[in-house]
């Protein structure tokens, strides 16, 4: 596999990254995950919109145009022949003395690379997912897409453990969003989604899928929902650029919609999956 590292398109056994750099030592990075249908980068200016975001959240410099960055992940998906997957990019501040002050200057770390992912035939969208809830332990700005992914990964983890696909996380009662994606439910046709704020990440995939919902003339509410309203209502599911739209199908080993995926996730999944083609 060809990955890009400041400037260089190399073989991924010969990246190499200084064990200084702040992304290592500290988490002081951002990143964004772009998916690859047919060869295609799908949504890529929302992508480098919310990086700009990010970045400027963090005090950090941009290390490329997006012009640049558009060249360098379509130049990836060329090399390695990615049909369906996705682009992987990474932004750290830079190499620096391990210190929690960081001097002013240092030239930001870009890494990127592909991987190769079924997407659209998904076992999973098929069956629905079944996820467990665990408190939500994350520090304050999630809406800033930090490479911070330590408890997300240990929430995942503890759904492998208890037999499930993944874990939704609860803050003062209510869901914020899963480990990686953001969560749904569905009552009475309404689709039912946490407002945007500073903790949840503004999903790249939520906004398409709302202003596809919209445009499909159903319902949408944006406000928090709490597990026990989750486990009463007639779906759920969950978005994000590499699931797209995947139906959630237990909360807890409480069944949703008769353990099913729902008619309104896999309308919402098949509206998704037309446009992006
Ligand atoms: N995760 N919420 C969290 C905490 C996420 O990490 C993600 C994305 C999302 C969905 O955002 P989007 O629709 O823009 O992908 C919501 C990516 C896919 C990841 O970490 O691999």
């Amino acid at each position: 596999r060809i990955v890009y590292v400041n400037g260089a398109y190399v073989p991924e056994e010969e990246a190499k990254v200084s064990v200084f750099d702040r992304g290592f030592l500290f988490a002081d990075g951002v990143y964004e995950v772009t998916s690859v249908l047919e060869g295609r980068l799908l949504d890529f200016e929302g992508h480098m919109r919310r990086l700009r975001r990010s970045l400027a959240e963090l005090d950090m410099a941009a290390p490329a145009s997006d012009e640049e960055l558009l060249e360098i992940h379509r130049e990836l998906v060329r090399r390695n022949g990615v049909e369906e997957g996705l682009v992987y990019l990474q932004v750290t501040r830079g190499a620096a003395d391990r210190d929690f002050v960081y001097p002013a200057g240092v030239a930001p770390t870009l890494v990127m690379f592909t991987q190769e992912k079924q997407i659209v035939e998904s076992p999973a969208a098929e069956r629905g997912i079944r996820v467990i809830s665990i408190p939500d332990e994350r520090w304050g700005r999630r809406d800033i897409k930090t490479v911070q992914l330590l408890y997300p990964s240990m929430g995942k983890m503890m759904a492998k453990a208890a037999g499930a696909d993944d874990a939704w996380m609860v803050e003062e009662g209510f869901v914020t969003e899963g480990t990686s994606n953001n969560a749904y439910i569905v009552k009475g046709g309404r689709i039912i989604t946490r407002h945007l704020g500073n903790e949840i990440l503004h999903g790249i995939t939520r906004a398409a899928v709302l202003r596809l919902a919209r445009e499909a003339q159903m319902e949408v509410e944006e406000r928090p929902f709490t597990i026990e309203e989750a486990q009463g209502a007639d779906e759920a599911f969950i978005t994000s650029a590499t699931t797209f739209v995947q139906p959630v199908v237990a909360i807890d080993d409480v069944e949703i919609g008769g353990g099913r995926p729902g008619p309104i996730a896999r309308r919402l999944r098949e509206i998704y999956v037309e446009e992006a083609r």
